[in-house]
């Protein structure tokens, strides 16, 4: 696996391999990996004759209150995790080289970066939207996957590829989970064990809204309040939003009917960690 943190040496290398008609993938992450970061390499493997992954903690997509200090980084242990999973190579940018200075340059995506997510962290998509596009440019990608983990961040990035006409294909992978269900995120290391089991509930609230729906439940007051009774009964929770929403245009929907694609989903604070989940269902 080659290693590359140079912006320049990174577009030229992608220049060879596409001179060669090889396909390049990209895998972007802030690292901290884990078997769902795994999973999207593994999955450009099978699309890509080349994967890049990227580790880079984004700053611009962290509030000034948010954990941009302290997010979990590990980059030795990232360099095995990447290379076991088939990527062939590591681009690690540096922060002053990605951002020079008097950078002002923010690609927005107007609607669906201010709803959902975007009501809790208003200048989050904003700067994900913006290193995607960049790292887009700086690899010449071909295709790119990310996990539906983060559903609403696939979709807007999906809107700014058709909207800014970049030439590549969106893969979007199946959310990897623990054995009880918990959703794999870097942020889980911040749970205390107490936590860890009160975070078991996020995955069976989405459970139980899948089980109501196919039992012909079609109101999503109905759902959202019984998801948010078992969120409730653990103590160390506080829930920023549920939400059943339609995948194409995340408009929420009150009453839904056959044919509806959905997509349920939900941030919750369990402690001080803001953790999110998801599931997509069509009725
Ligand atoms: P990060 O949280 O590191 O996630 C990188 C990619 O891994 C995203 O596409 C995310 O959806 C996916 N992912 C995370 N947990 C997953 C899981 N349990 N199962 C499947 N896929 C999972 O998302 C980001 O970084 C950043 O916002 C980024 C896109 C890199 C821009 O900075």
């Amino acid at each position: 696996m080659r290693i590359i943190s140079s912006i320049q040496e990174m577009q030229s290398y992608s220049e060879s391999i596409r001179k060669q008609k090889k396909i390049v993938g990209i895998v972007p992450t802030m690292g901290f990996l884990h078997d769902g970061h795994s999973s999207l390499i593994r999955i450009a493997k099978q699309n890509a004759d080349i994967v890049v992954t990227s580790i880079f903690v984004n700053p611009t997509q962290f509030a000034p209150h948010e954990d941009f200090d302290k997010y979990p980084r590990d980059i030795e242990r990232d360099k095995n995790v990447s290379s076991m999973a088939g990527t062939d190579v590591l681009f690690i940018p540096d922060v002053k080289e990605i951002y020079l200075e008097n950078y002002t340059t923010f690609i927005e995506v107007e609607k669906l970066s201010s709803i959902l997510e975007g009501k809790f962290r208003s200048t989050h998509f904003r700067g994900v939207t913006t290193i995607v596009a960049k790292l887009f440019n700086i690899t010449n990608a071909n295709i790119a996957v990310f996990g539906q983990k983060d559903a609403q961040q696939a979709i807007l990035i999906q809107q700014m590829v058709k909207d800014l006409n970049f030439d590549l294909r969106i893969i979007v992978a199946p959310i990897v989970r623990e054995s009880d269900g918990l959703a794999m995120s870097s942020r889980n290391v911040y749970l205390s064990a107490s936590e860890r089991e009160d975070s078991t509930v996020l995955y069976q609230s989405l459970q139980i809204a899948k089980t109501m729906i196919e039992n012909g439940e079609h109101h999503s007051s109905t759902i959202i309040s019984e998801m948010i009774k078992l969120i409730k009964s653990k103590p160390s929770t506080q829930i920023d939003y549920v939400s059943i929403a339609k995948v194409s245009s995340l408009d929420e929907v009150t009453n839904f009917q056959k044919g509806n694609c959905l997509l349920i989903s939900l941030a919750v604070r369990v402690g001080s960690t803001r953790l999110i989940d998801n599931i997509i269902l069509t009725i």
